[in-house]
C-alpha cells in the first residue's frame, strides 16, 4: 500500500490516460480487473473555457468509481487556472488533478501544451506551484524523459516538481521525438524513486506482469502504467496485482475468457455512448483481445467494419466456432 498525498492507493497497477479510449466506460472496464487508479483521457483547457460540451463528457461521472485522475492539458498558465476552476465548478468527483506535460503530438505542442513544456523548465515549475495553489486537489504530472535525445533532463526536473507541491510523477519513459515508438529507456531510470520521496509511477512498455516486475526492479516506483499493454489484456492488471499480494503466477486467459472481455467491454461502451460511436470506438479495440491466437487473422479485418452489437456478437460466435474446429 502506498499514497498520493494522504490517499491509499491499494494496487501496483495505474490505467494510463489515452485519449479516445480510457472513457468512463473504459475506466469502469479496468477497475473490474484491479487498477488502482484511472485517469481520464487528456482534456483540453480550452474546450473547457469556451464550454465546449463534448469536452465536459470527458470530465468524470457523478457515478464514476474512485480513485480517479483528471489529466488537464495546455499551454498557458492563466488559461490552466481558469479551466481548473471550470473543472472544480463541474465536479467534485475525483482525486487528482494530473497535468499532461508529455504529449507529443504538433497540434498540442505547438501551443506550448504537452511535453513542450519540458523545453522550458523555469516557466514549467513556475506554472505547476501556480496550479498546486489553485487546485484543491492534490496535483499530479506526468512528464516524458525530456524532449529529444540530446536533452534528456527529467533527472533533474524531478526534485524541482517535488519542490513544486506535486504528489507523484508520472514518467513516460521515451523521449518526445520517440513518439510512441522504440523502447523506453529503463536504462536511464535506475533507482529513479531515490531522487525524490513523492511517490513515481512508471510508463512504457509494459506488456507482461515480468515487465511490471522488472520496470519496478529497476527505478524503485511505486506503480506501473498500462496503456498499450492492456489494450486487449485487460488480465494483465489482474496478473500484477495478484502477483504483488500473493506471489501467484496467474495463466493468461483462454481465448473464450478473451472473448467474454470483450464482450463486455462493448456493451459497456455501448451503453456509455449509444451503439453507433461505442461500436465505433470498439473497431479501434476489438482486434486488440483475439491477438496472437491462432486463426484469428482472419477476423481482424471484421471487426474493424462492424457496426452493431449484433455483428461482434455474430463474429464472436463464429470465431468460438472456428476454435471448436481445431
Ligand atoms: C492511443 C494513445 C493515447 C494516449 N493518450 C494519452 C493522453 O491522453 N495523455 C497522456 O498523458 N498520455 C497518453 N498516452 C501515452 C500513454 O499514457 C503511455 O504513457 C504511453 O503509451 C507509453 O506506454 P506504453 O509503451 O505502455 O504504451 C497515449 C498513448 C496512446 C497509445
Amino acid at each position: 500500500m502506498w499514497k498520493i498525498g494522504n490517499i491509499e492507493i491499494k494496487g501496483k497497477t495505474i490505467l494510463a490516460p489515452m485519449a479516445g479510449i480510457t472513457t468512463f466506460a473504459y475506466r469502469e472496464f479496468m477497475r473490474s480487473f484491479g487498477v488502482a487508479l484511472c485517469y481520464t483521457e487528456m482534456i483540453s483547457d480550452s474546450g473547457l473555457i469556451f464550454n465546449n460540451e463534448k469536452t465536459y463528457e470527458y470530465l468524470p461521472r457523478p457515478e464514476e468509481k474512485r480513485p480517479t485522475s483528471v489529466q488537464l492539458f495546455g499551454g498557458e498558465t492563466t488559461k490552466l487556472l481558469v479551466a481548473i476552476e471550470k473543472i472544480e465548478k463541474h465536479t467534485d468527483n475525483y482525486d487528482f488533478l494530473d497535468l499532461n506535460l508529455g504529449c507529443p503530438v504538433p497540434k498540442v505542442t505547438r501551443n506550448n501544451g504537452g511535453s513542450a513544456w519540458l523545453k522550458h523548465p523555469n516557466e514549467l515549475i513556475a506554472m505547476v506551484e501556480k496550479v498546486v495553489k489553485r487546485s484543491t486537489k492534490p496535483v499530479t504530472v506526468k512528464i516524458r524523459i525530456g524532449w529529444d535525445e540530446k536533452h534528456i533532463n527529467f533527472k533533474e526536473l524531478l526534485p524541482k516538481l517535488e519542490e513544486a507541491g506535486v504528489s507523484l510523477i508520472a514518467i513516460h519513459l521515451r523521449t518526445t521525438k520517440q513518439l510512441y515508438g522504440g523502447k523506453a529507456r529503463y536504462d536511464l531510470a535506475q533507482n529513479i524513486q531515490n531522487l525524490v520521496s513523492i511517490p513515481l509511477v512508471v510508463s512504457g512498455d509494459i506488456y507482461t506482469l515480468d515487465d511490471a516486475i522488472k520496470a519496478l526492479e529497476i527505478t524503485g516506483a511505486q506503480a506501473v502504467m498500462l496503456a498499450r499493454g492492456q489494450l486487449g489484456n485487460p488480465f494483465l492488471a489482474t496478473q500484477i496485482e495478484t502477483y504483488f499480494k500473493t506471489g501467484e503466477r496467474l495463466k493468461d486467459p483462454s481465448l473464450y475468457q478473451q472473448l467474454d472481455y470483450l464482450w463486455t467491454l462493448a456493451n459497456m461502451m455501448v451503453e456509455e455512448k449509444g451503439e453507433h460511436m461505442g461500436i465505433l470506438v470498439m473497431r479501434g479495440i476489438a482486434h486488440h483481445f483475439i491477438k496472437g491466437f491462432p486463426f484469428t487473422k482472419t477476423y481482424k479485418v471484421k471487426l474493424t467494419k462492424m457496426s452493431t452489437l449484433n455483428d461482434l456478437e455474430l463474429i464472436i460466435k463464429e470465431i468460438k466456432n472456428q476454435a471448436l474446429l481445431i
